[in-house]
């Protein structure tokens, strides 16, 4: 089992470069089923869930080359895919059940296994299978399965979904490319992830109509034609190496960004007293003061990322005064807190809520990370404890950040991977 050694008390300064999002990555992976023509993926993350995604569609069939020195990755589906994925390939990753969709669009029959991924909730799909449903489509739960038909293929319809969901906006999103007549989708996701997608989408030949903020139209088409498409930047990526500047009184720049598109937890850190100064690709960080507590309530975007709640947590534990925070998005998401309170942080919990005493004083000790943005804060931490702080089962955190140790080291952190 990896393991990662961090040794607090030294500043994260200099220039880091942030990755392609993963949360782009993967629906965009996925969309590829609808196609027979070439596509080419650029900025694509070197993380597990883009490597566990890519294995999943050559299981399926599709001919698919992982340049990963140019971060680049060409998918062909030269052949009529398989629609059966299996289990081995779910587990690990929730996104693994947006294949569903494109599946059931195109082949009209998909046999996927109900997905794993992070333990951060129940985590249902049945927002995901309803939207289905109503597109025509047989749906049984069997063994873990879910096993999907729609014998004269998915029809156009239209959709409200009863909660906002990325994954569901996504799926449905996907297969509604691929769906005769015209989908009317309302009360969806508005991450840029899914605006991402969308972009690829239109450049394969998806006919797809944003009308409102939530609001998306889209009718179906029958061949899609060959493209190449940048991946956005990963918010999160870039949010937590802010915080690790903050947290660890650094200068860092932090390039390969579009600040506009993380206008709200940029505006939050800067409230708390971080100093941020906005260009048009990148930010710089500098953290001199004492830091101000703050009140943080997760949202969907633009509201304040759940994926950044324990990372912010971290930093509130250096803050000045108490702060607050409200999990709004999962119900289980603070099993980082039990670790934290191991190196001395002061945190109280009440249901889905967090009362965070600051200027507290933490001290290294031997960590189990349990998800992928949990174990994240663990290694920020560990940034500025005293002694030595070590992360165990460190895989979650190879699913979701490139290289991290690397990149924290080469902007000053002592961090090494013990195998
Ligand atoms: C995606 C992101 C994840 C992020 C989350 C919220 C990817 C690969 N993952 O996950 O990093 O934390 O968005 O921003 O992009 N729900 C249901 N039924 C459903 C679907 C969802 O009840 O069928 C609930 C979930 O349990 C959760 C909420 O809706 O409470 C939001 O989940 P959702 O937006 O679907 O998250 P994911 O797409 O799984």
């Amino acid at each position: 089992m990896q393991k990662l050694e961090i040794k607090g008390g030294r500043k994260i300064s200099g220039t880091v470069t942030i990755s392609g999002s993963k949360n782009a990555t993967l629906p965009i992976l996925v969309s590829t089923i609808l196609t027979n023509q070439k596509v080419i993926i650029k900025n694509v993350p070197i993380v597990r869930d883009v490597e566990t995604m890519t294995e999943l569609l050559s299981t399926l069939g599709s001919t698919v080359i992982f340049d990963k020195k140019r971060k680049k990755i060409e998918i062909e589906n030269k052949k009529p895919l398989k629609t059966y994925a299996p289990y081995h390939l779910l587990k690990t990753m929730r996104a693994g059940v947006l294949v569903l969709g494109p599946l059931l669009a195109k082949y009209k029959t998909a046999k996927v296994a109900l997905p794993g991924g992070c333990a951060i909730g129940s985590r249902p799909i049945d927002i995901h299978l309803n939207a289905l449903k109503k597109m025509g489509a047989k749906i049984k739960i069997r063994n873990g399965y879910v096993i999907a038909s729609a014998k004269k293929g998915l029809r156009g319809c239209s959709i409200r979904f009863p909660k906002i969901s990325v994954g569901a906006t996504q799926n449905v999103l996907i297969a509604a490319c691929f769906t005769q007549g015209i989908t009317k989708l309302r009360n969806c996701a508005q991450e840029p992830e899914v605006d991402d997608l969308i972009n690829f989408l239109k450049k394969v030949g998806c006919k797809i109509n944003r009308l409102g903020k939530r609001s998306i139209n889209i009718t179906g088409i029958k061949k899609l034609k060959p493209a190449t498409h940048e991946v956005i930047f990963d918010r999160i990526e870039a949010g937590t190496y802010i915080i690790a500047a903050a947290l660890t009184k650094g200068n860092l720049k932090i390039k390969n960004i579009e600040p506009k598109i993380m206008s709200n937890e940029i505006n939050l850190l800067k409230k708390m007293g971080v100093q941020i100064t906005k260009k048009k690709k990148h930010v710089v960080v500098i953290c001199k003061g004492k830091i101000k507590s703050a009140n943080v309530v997760t949202k969907p975007y633009p509201g304040f990322p759940t994926d950044l709640q324990a990372q912010i947590m971290v930093l509130m534990i250096k803050a000045n005064g108490v702060s607050t925070i409200k999990e709004k998005i999962f119900e289980n998401r603070f099993m980082h807190v039990s670790e934290l309170r191991r190196m001395g942080a002061h945190i109280e919990t009440n249901g889905n809520q967090a009362k965070i005493f600051g200027n507290t004083k933490l001290n290294g000790a031997e960590l189990m990370a349990t998800d992928l943005r949990a174990s994240v804060s663990l290694v920020l931490a560990g940034l500025v404890s005293s002694n030595t702080t070590v992360v165990n089962r460190i895989y979650h955190l190879d699913r979701g950040y490139e290289k991290i140790e690397k990149k924290l080291s080469s902007c000053g952190a002592k961090i090494k991977r013990l195998t």
